[in-house]
């Protein structure tokens, strides 16, 4: 049986972070590319150095060639400048379309049958120039952003309660940014509703945290940011989508009718197969729930809205 094939466009630390999580899940072969030379060769082969310690079968290929990416079943996309301290994700939006449209426009020449999972920021406003620029169906363009966050916010409830991050189950919703919706009415400690086992005002401390979640690393890292849980985020939408599993993620899907956003890629329960985004799940949401998910599409549609302008210039 032919393994599967994953490119990622990138190789600095979430890429590269990626490509080491899925070699170490065996999910596939995997092709590593940036414009830098030398670079995601060394980090390629440095990986596949690890593999007879680790006992990893994977081909792990560094490059610079878009060539080598030709046939990939999913490629990665995590190219673009990251923040720095007192940034947000918004100001990197021009360069980002920039870079992105360009990586896009060249992966998809190469492998027009690929589900497309995007990473660079700002996150949502990138899938929705990936999906502009690649011309691919919407199920087949996704981003990765929500389970990172409620991975975050998983990880603080657990600190909290002094339990297992195994058994917080979350869900979160929006764009990927500080209007992000974590749902604490949708969050479950092992079957218990949280807010049964966590204080109102935690609670809303825990989610405050959560939606500073990357700018929290950022600043203790002062250069680059977060990459082992956005790539370990990452690879799990990879892994659910390769093996068909059909995880229920939350994941910038696209959103006509559902949640009545219109025709744009939002933070919202998917189901994640073969076919990359099989179904998004339309949750009930109370009166303020809502309003806050609104405002986050709104705030989406407005990056969207400046994309379209740098996209055309
Ligand atoms: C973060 C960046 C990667 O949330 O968006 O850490």
């Amino acid at each position: 049986m032919r393994r599967a094939k994953i490119t990622i466009i990138g190789a600095g630390n979430v890429g590269a972070t990626c490509a080491h999580w899925a070699a170490a899940k065996e999910l596939g072969d995997i092709v590593l590319l940036d414009i830098v030379d030398g670079m995601p060769q060394g980090k390629a082969l440095d990986l596949f150095e690890a593999s007879p310690v680790e006992g990893y079968d994977a081909a792990i290929v560094g490059t610079n060639s878009y060539d080598d990416t030709a046939g990939s079943d999913i490629v990665i996309i995590t190219s673009g400048i990251a923040r720095k301290p007192g940034m947000s994700r918004d100001e990197l939006l021009e360069t980002n379309v920039k870079i992105v449209s360009s990586v896009t426009e060249q992966v998809v020449q190469k492998s027009p049958d690929a589900v497309l999972i995007i990473v660079s920021n700002p996150l949502d406003a990138m899938v929705y120039t990936a999906h502009k620029v690649s011309g691919f169906p919407t199920n087949r363009v996704v981003g990765q952003a929500g389970v990172l966050d409620a991975a975050r916010y998983r990880a603080f409830l657990a600190m909290e309660i002094g339990c297992s991050v195994e058994d917080i189950s979350a869900m979160l919703m929006g764009g990927h940014g500080d209007d992000m919706v974590p749902l604490p009415r949708y969050t479950t400690v092992a079957g218990i509703p949280v807010m049964q086992l966590v204080s109102a005002g935690k609670l809303d401390e825990i989610v405050l945290r959560t939606r500073n979640g990357g700018a929290e690393i950022v600043n203790l890292l002062k250069s680059g940011s977060a990459y082992y849980a956005p790539s370990a985020a990452t690879v799990a939408m990879a892994e659910s989508i390769i093996r068909d599993k059909k995880r229920v993620f939350p994941c910038a899907a696209h959103c006509d009718k559902e949640y009545g956003v219109g025709g744009f890629f939002v933070g919202v329960p998917c189901v994640l197969g073969k076919a990359g985004v099989e179904k998004v799940l339309e949750i009930e949401l109370d009166s303020r729930e809502k309003e806050m998910f609104h405002s986050s599409v709104e705030h989406v549609k407005e990056l969207c809205a400046q994309t379209d302008g740098f996209l055309s210039k």
